[in-house]
């Protein structure tokens, strides 16, 4: 998609930095605004540690920085640009402040993109005079590997920007999917809320170690639900009558453990049995360890999908 070309990054902590290595492994221009001290230091290390897997994904601009600038000026960064990734901290007065101070240089096909994970667009949006351009893209971290885009845009965005932004989205190795209205947490962190309560209170009740409950996601339904999500894998499991023959099956004993469901809060005595359960996972698998394995498995999954799936 040659539309979008200059991007510019609005906060570079654990996501922006993300999405700036990926736009700039596409061969974009990203110009870069975020007051850390450090912030030139830190991206350019991580462009540097990111390269490897986006080289793997077949982005052949990964770890090249010479379309990379820093502005520190946030309206100086935005002038110019056909796209905005903002990631600065979850906080609405300060998004709005950055809105504020942005939207004079705004040009008239520029689009804004918010990885907020938990503000509202309704309230994101009385950061602008005129919030048309403003949308919601919240990525999964790290987005530089996670394809999920989650999409939103309301009765006062412009529309077509919703269709730009997808599209540069999908052009870029994305998957994006798209909430017809608001609701806190979006879609998949609600859902990863709900199954982490579930396995907090599983460890509170003493029914399996913190590595066991772990273990049972990734090697079993975790596995699969990321070939197709759990609906489609139930419809497969159903069996020639489908999603309907699965529930006729394993509705009624689905239904009791449903009503049997627990529930979870970060009182101290959960955080600290968190914290000694991973204890016990680190002490086995100590924690650059575990990361350079999702890392590693995460983009080999990606490349046999694409293979796959073209
Ligand atoms: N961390 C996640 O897993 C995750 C996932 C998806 C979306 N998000 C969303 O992304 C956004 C950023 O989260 P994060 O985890 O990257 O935070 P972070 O704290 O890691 O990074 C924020 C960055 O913004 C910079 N910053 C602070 N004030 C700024 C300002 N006024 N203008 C520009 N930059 C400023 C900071 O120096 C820092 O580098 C949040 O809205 C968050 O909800 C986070």
């Amino acid at each position: 998609m040659k539309g979008i070309q200059k991007i510019t990054i609005l906060g570079a902590g654990t996501i922006g930095m993300s999405w700036a290595a990926l736009f700039l492994a596409t061969g974009r221009e990203v110009c870069v605004y975020d007051p850390a001290p450090d912030i030139q230091e830190r991206l350019t290390q991580f462009i540097e540690q990111a390269q490897t897997a986006l080289k793997a994904l077949g982005w052949q601009h990964a770890g090249k920085t010479d379309k990379l600038t820093f502005n520190s000026d946030p309206s100086e960064a935005a002038l110019g640009a056909d796209f905005i990734q903002e990631s600065i901290p979850e906080r609405l007065s300060l998004k709005h402040s950055l809105y504020q101070a942005i939207e004079p240089n705004l040009g008239e096909h520029t689009i804004v993109a918010t990885s907020t994970s938990g503000l509202k667009l309704s309230e994101l949006q009385q950061g602008f005079n005129d919030p048309s351009k403003l949308i919601l893209a919240h990525p999964f971290n790290p987005p530089h590997l996670i394809p999920l885009v989650e999409l939103m845009i309301n009765e006062r965005t412009n529309k077509s920007h919703l269709m730009i932004a997808q599209a540069f989205y999908l052009s870029i190795g994305k998957q994006t999917v798209r909430l017809n209205k608001e609701v806190p947490g979006h879609i998949a962190n609600r859902l990863q809320a709900s199954l982490w309560r579930e396995c907090i209170y599983l460890l509170k009740e003493g029914v399996a170690s913190l590595e066991d409950i772990d273990k049972a996601v990734a090697h079993g339904p975790g596995l699969r639900w990321a070939t197709m999500g759990p609906s489609s894998l139930f419809h497969l499991g159903g069996g020639d009558k489908g999603i309907a023959g699965f529930c006729e099956h394993i509705g009624p004993p689905m239904q009791t453990w449903w009503d049997d469901l627990g529930d979870a809060k970060f009182d101290q005595e959960t955080v600290q049995l968190l914290v000694d359960g991973m204890r016990e996972i680190t002490d086995k698998r100590p924690t650059p360890v575990l990361k350079e394995k999702r890392d590693a498995l995460i983009v080999s999954f990606l490349q046999d999908l694409k293979r796959l799936e073209g």
